[in-house]
């Protein structure tokens, strides 16, 4: 199976910790929105997970409009 991870990481990069650790337990891929804009065909993946830190109670707005495309 074929997996992604889709996160926004950058104050002290805890979701990145926890996205990294994801990846390696189920071999998925992982993408931080803070450090690319790169196109993904997300078609190709049987399984997308996404993760963001809080802030300012919000879900990043970044990890919102790459979710709706
Ligand atoms: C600008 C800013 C706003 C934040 N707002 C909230 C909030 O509203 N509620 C909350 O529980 N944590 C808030 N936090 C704490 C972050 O969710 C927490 O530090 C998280 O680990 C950040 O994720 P990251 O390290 O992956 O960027 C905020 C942090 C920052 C820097």
């Amino acid at each position: 199976m074929k997996s992604l991870i889709i996160y926004y990481s950058y104050y002290n990069k805890n979701t990145e910790k926890i996205a990294k650790i994801l990846a390696d337990k189920t071999n998925a891929e992982i993408i931080n929105l803070k450090e690319t804009n790169i196109a993904v065909d997300l078609d190709s993946y049987d399984l997308i997970g996404f993760g963001s830190g809080v802030y300012n109670e919000s879900l990043s707005p970044i990890l919102y409009k790459a979710v709706e495309g």
